[in-house]
């Protein structure tokens, strides 16, 4: 083999995501549990794609609908093909499976597991820069658990053994398979299928390759991650590696929004999606969560336990405490809350203020307009400048459709009013408190539905004094008063 086999050859990715995953103890397939708000598997397939791999074939078995169904919507454009592995015999029969979909492919085939999912694209490079015919990424853990050993001769890579097939003093060595390869496309054409299940498990092991390119005098080259990094390359076989490999995929995250002038206060504290953006010189309090395909602007300051799902925030936005938004869009310079919940379809334009426990849905907001305390504003549109008092609601639901609200640019509407839809108040008009609005309100009136105030002078002392005078009258025993 020349030094720079590796060199600008072809990329193939084969994904190893057959297994149910029996320790997740779970009726969900293994590499659909998220990590960062994504299903394991993603993160492969975009490792691939990163590496700029020609074609990926992802091996299902457990659950293959669902999870092809999956992939098919989140990678529309990519050049991802599906295997079938209908019975998981081992990862070398694994990757068999796979093979047909590279027929005359020439060049490195890259084989990752559907349940690694930090490993980065600096890392796979580094393994495919390595000149030899067979690549192994392997980590240096001091609890080596089940992992298959690295066994060498003379500090070359002679053979894996896994952990159930290890003598005793084997078990000791504390260099261990990642099981991520890049392998020559030719070789692996030419070995896979002569591998045999002589072993504990009785299955078609991927890492018996090493043995073999070792004895044919080919070159096995590993890349060993040690120290905190080694954590990346953990596999998640149960609920705790999940809980470990989303704590790892959080602090990257935190790390390269920091990196890009993000201010976290207690940057442990926050929950972050793999596909959020976040401006800089925004500042974010603890128990943030940042969901979905939720995007921040610049200088914005997100309060405490703030929850945004798909949400898009433009530039200086201010959301107090407690702000739950999704699928909402918030334009500049807004701000809102503490205890502000923004439902699907809200739109704010430039400058909208929203205080404490209002909550809106298909709400349009124009330019400057306000909801300050307590109000339900749903299927509305609310013009710039508009002021919404205090407890109004808008009645949209009829008990079988939703009607819409209109309030005009620079209209009032009093506290504690209802505007029951389909209704509209004009431009500049005027809504009385207490209203009840059930007609359209032209521009520029005044609506009012409100009894008169009765006022009773003296009716308090009246009142008082009539009680004690019934409290005399009854005769000592008589209990039917009471005390
Ligand atoms: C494998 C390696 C081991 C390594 C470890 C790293 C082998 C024989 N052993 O062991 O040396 O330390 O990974 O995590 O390769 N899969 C299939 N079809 C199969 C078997 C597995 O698609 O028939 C998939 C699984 O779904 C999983 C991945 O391959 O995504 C790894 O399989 P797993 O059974 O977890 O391998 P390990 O026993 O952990
Ligand atoms: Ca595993």
């Amino acid at each position: 083999m020349s030094s720079n086999l590796s060199l600008s050859r072809p990329r193939a990715v084969v994904i190893m995501a057959a297994g149910l995953g029996t320790r997740m103890r779970s009726s969900l397939v293994k590499v659909m549990h998220p990590v960062a708000g994504r299903p394991l598997v993603d993160f492969p397939v975009r490792a691939a794609l990163a590496l700029g791999a020609h074609r990926v074939v992802v091996v299902l078995g457990h659950q293959r609908e669902r999870v092809e169904a999956h992939l098919r919507a989140a990678f529309p454009e990519a050049p991802v093909a599906f295997a079938t592995q209908a019975e998981q015999l081992g990862t070398a029969h694994a990757v068999l499976c796979a093979m047909p979909q590279l027929e005359g492919f020439e060049g490195d085939v890259i084989v990752l597991s559907g349940d690694v999912p930090n490993v980065t694209a600096e890392t796979l490079e580094a393994l495919i820069a390595l000149p030899a015919a067979v690549r192994v990424l392997g980590m240096r853990l001091d609890d080596p658990a089940q992992y298959g050993r690295f066994v060498r001769d003379a500090g070359k890579l002679v053979r894996i053994r896994e952990f159930k097939d290890c003598a005793p003093a084997e078990r000791g060595i504390r260099d261990v398979n990642a099981g991520i390869y890049a392998i020559d496309a030719g070789f692996l054409r030419d070995t896979l299928g002569s591998l045999g299940r002589d072993n504990a498990q009785g299955e078609y092991y991927l890492t018996d390759l090493v043995e073999r390119a070792a004895t044919a005098g080919l070159g096995v080259e590993t890349l060993t991650v040690e120290g905190d990094a080694a954590l990346d390359l953990n596999g998640v076989n149960d609920r705790a590696d999940l809980a470990l490999a989303e704590a790892r995929m959080q602090a990257r995250l935190r790390r390269g929004w920091m990196r890009a002038g993000v201010t976290f206060v207690d940057p442990a504290r926050c929950w972050l999606h793999a596909d959020i953006e976040i401006g800089e010189d925004t500042v974010i309090e603890p128990d943030v969560a940042l969901l979905g395909t939720t995007r921040i602007g610049r200088e914005c300051y997100i309060e405490q336990g703030t929850r945004l799902s798909n949400t898009q925030v433009a530039d200086r936005v201010t959301l107090h405490a407690y702000t739950v938004a999704e699928s909402s869009n918030i334009g500049v310079e807004c701000t809102v809350g503490p205890f502000a919940r923004l439902r699907e379809g809200t739109r704010f334009g430039r400058g909208v203020k929203i205080g404490n426990f209002v909550e809106t849905k298909q709400a349009v907001f124009g330019d400057g307009a306000k909801a300050s305390h307590l109000s339900y504003l749903g299927d509305a549109e609310i013009g710039p400048r508009a002021n919404i008092g205090a407890g109004t609601i808008t009645c949209n639901y009829d008990g079988v459709h939703k009607h819409r609200t209109r309030v005009g640019a620079g209209a009032f509407i009093g506290s504690d009013s209802q505007l029951v839809a389909p209704v509209s108040v004009g431009d500049g008009a005027y809504v009385g408190a207490g209203t009840t609005v059930t007609h359209d309100v032209p521009a520029g009136a005044l609506a009012l539905t409100r009894a008169p105030t009765k006022v009773v002078e003296g009716w308090v002392e009246r009142k008082r004094q009539a009680r004690e005078a019934e409290a005399k009258n009854k005769t000592p025993g008589d209990t039917r008063g009471g005390r």
